[in-house]
This record gives structure tokens, sequence and C-alpha cells, in this order.
């Protein structure tokens, strides 16, 4: 019986489409897995049509009315591959945890019953480092760390490191954390480079399965569905499965490298520090007129999608404004007016989101 997160505070980094399709692999090589959905985005609950009155909120809050216990919520998704659904009430779990004894172990606690009933607990992390995240780390024995081949894809993993250390030291709880490389572009000659750097910095840590980009990948997830019910013998298939399978085989062995996570950090960090100085940060602007609001932030994935004061805009002249100064990429965002989520008007340039709504898109 294994537990594995899946965690990586940065948003979109592939975490909810590895955690549905990794449960859906490990599942057709007839492991009993359970998926629990911790992330108030509920993401992998949507991605695989899974519809529930209840949810793990109701599971893991003192507070509610509406107490369940995990076995009350669970739903099979297909033979051997069981959720337990999030929604977005579960957002209100952190602010209920923060002033409680043993607010960390929370979810170790609910799921410990439960070691028995699966061969795979997989628990798919919101994009953040609150308590939601620390819970799973506390509940969890194993990380898998999404990140895409890009310089800037490592950036922030130092800080979850320092999450597991300090989980180590405090609660005396020792997770194991590997490197999966995804949505790795084989067209670029510079997601190479990526790997060659990567392989020889994090050598054993990073698993030898590649998560190539496959479109067909987002469409499964479109159309509610896992990649295996899909298209089986797509590309997004093949590298989910070889990955449930190398996680299989890695039981059989009994030499798994353990390193400390100190020692990875210092890793993470030198690369960081070869690869980040070649690039400038450009200061960006964002601006939106609405004399009349009361708050307007702007959310994307420069800032995680969070909608806190970091995020909030400032009024002048009845424009609202927001400097940021921000590494070359591609980001995604939205205006959020007094509750309303918007696109900006004044961008033309857009791309559709999983929900159908249309996110702006601004280019460095
Ligand atoms: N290998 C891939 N090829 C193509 N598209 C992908 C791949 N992996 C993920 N995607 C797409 O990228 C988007 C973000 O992926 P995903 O939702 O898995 O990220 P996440 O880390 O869970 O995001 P969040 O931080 O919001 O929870 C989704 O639309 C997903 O379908
Ligand atoms: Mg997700």
């Amino acid at each position: 019986m294994r537990i594995i997160a899946i965690a990586n505070q940065k948003g979109g980094c592939g975490k909810t489409t590895t955690a549905v399709n990794l449960a859906a692999s490990l599942a057709s090589n007839n492991k009993k897995v359970l998926l629990i959905d911790l992330d108030p985005q509920a993401h992998a609950t949507l991605g695989l049509n899974i519809k529930s009155d209840f949810n793990i909120y109701n599971v893991l809050s003192k507070l509610t009315p509406n107490k369940a216990k995990l076995a009350e919520i669970i739903q099979e998704v297909d033979a051997n591959f069981d959720i337990a659904p999030s929604g977005i009430v579960l957002s209100a779990l952190e602010q209920e945890l923060a002033g409680e004894i043993g607010r960390e172990s929370r979810l170790w606690e609910t799921i410990t019953d439960f070691r028995n009933n699966y061969d795979f607990i997989l628990i798919d992390c919101p994009p953040n480092l609150g308590l939601l995240t620390i819970n799973a780390i506390r509940a969890t024995d194993e990380i898998i760390i999404p990140v895409e081949a890009s310089k800037f894809a490592i950036v922030g993993i130092g800080q979850l490191i320092d999450i597991i250390n300090l989980i180590r030291e405090r609660l005396n709880h020792i997770v194991e954390y590997r490197i999966l490389l995804v949505n790795f572009d084989s067209r670029l000659r510079h997601s190479f480079t990526m790997l060659d750097k990567i392989k020889s910095t994090f050598k054993n840590k990073l698993f030898s399965t590649i998560v190539h980009v496959n479109v067909k990948l987002k469409e499964a997830q479109n159309n509610g569905t896992h990649i295996l019910n899909f298209d089986k013998y797509c590309r997004g298939s093949k590298d989910y499965f070889s990955l449930s399978r190398e996680i299989i085989i890695e039981e059989e062995k009994d030499d798994k490298i353990k390193e400390p996570a100190d020692a990875l950090k210092e890793k993470m960090e030198k690369v960081l520090k070869e690869e980040l100085p070649k690039f400038k940060l450009t200061e960006v602007s964002l601006l939106f007129a609405a004399p009349d609001a009361k708050q307007v932030y702007v959310v994307g994935d420069f800032n995680n999608w969070k909608l806190d004061e970091s995020s909030l805009m400032n009024l002048e002249n009845g424009s609202w404004s927001k400097k940021m100064s921000l590494l070359p990429g591609r980001y995604r965002y939205r205006f959020v007016m007094d509750g309303q989520w918007l696109e900006d008007p004044n961008n033309p340039s857009k791309a559709i989101n999983p929900y159908g709504q249309m996110d702006s898109l601004i280019e460095i």
C-alpha cells in the first residue's frame, strides 16, 4: 500500500493530468486505486465527470453540519479506480483548520483506516503551499513533483522542499520525492537541452518516463474521462502507462535511492543560478477601467491564480492597475471585479480554458 501526493505550487504544470491518468493506469495494472481530489478547483472531479453533493470537505471539516465519512463520498470511476471528489467548498477548510491543534494531520487521520482497502492512494494537490498541501504531504509516503522542461519550471521547488523538511522536523515524518518531466515537446531543441540538464542534476530522482505534450490528454479531460478510456493507443496513454509500470516495478526493488532533501534543494538552486541570470525580468502593467468597482483583482499563471492581497489592483483616476515583474513566458490571466471573473477587454489575445471561458494571454 502506497500513498503518493502529486504536488507543485506552480499552477497548470500537469498535477491533475498526472494524478488522474496515473490512477487510471495503475488500475489497468490490476491495482486498486483511490484518487483523493484535494484541490478546491476540483479539476480531477470535474475532469472525470463526477457529480456529488458531498465531497472531501464534508469528511475533513469539523464545523460542517453535513458531516460525512470517507466511505460515504467515494465513487467508482472505473474498475479498480475510485475517487474521493472535491468541491469549491473545500476552500473554506484552510481557514477552519487554521486555529486547530493537529491541523496538519487531519487527512492522515482520515485515510489511515483505508490503508488496507487500496494498493495506492493518490492525492491531487492544489497549486499552493497552504494547509491542504501540508495535509497531503503529512499523509503521504511519496511525492511526485511534475515539472515542465523549461528553465523556470523548477523555480519554487525549493520552497516545496522547505515544507517537506519542516514536516520532517516538526512531525517526524519522512517523505520521498521524485521529479516527473511532463509536457515534453520533442520538436524543440531546447527541450533536449533542458532534459540533459535536469537528468545530470537529479539523476535517479527523475523518473525514466517522460510525459510528452499530447493534445489527447487535454481532450480526454474536456470529455470528462481519463486517457485510457479516451484513446488507449495515443502517446499520452503510453506515457502514463509507462509511468505506472515504473512505479510498480520500483516497489519490487528495495534499492530506492534516498537523498536528503537539503542536497536536492542545493542542486536545484545551482541549476537556477546557472540559468536565470541570462533572463531579465520585464515590468508589465495591467490596466482595467472600472471606476465604480469596489475591488478588482488580477489573477493568473504569474500568481498561481491566488485571490488575495497580492493580486488586488490599485485604483487611480477611475482605472485599476497592477505592476508586475515577469520572467519571459506565456501567462494566462483574468480580472475579478467584485466577484465577477472577466477577460481583459483591451487585450485581443485570448485562449479558451477547460471550462469554456476565455483567459486573456500575455507573452513576455
Ligand atoms: N502532457 C500534456 N500534453 C498536453 N496538455 C497537457 C499535458 N499535461 C497537461 N496538459 C493540459 O494542461 C492544462 C493544465 O494541466 P493540469 O490541470 O494537469 O495542471 P495542474 O498542475 O493540475 O493545474 P492546477 O495547478 O490548476 O491544479 C490542462 O488543460 C491539461 O489538459
Ligand atoms: Mg490541478
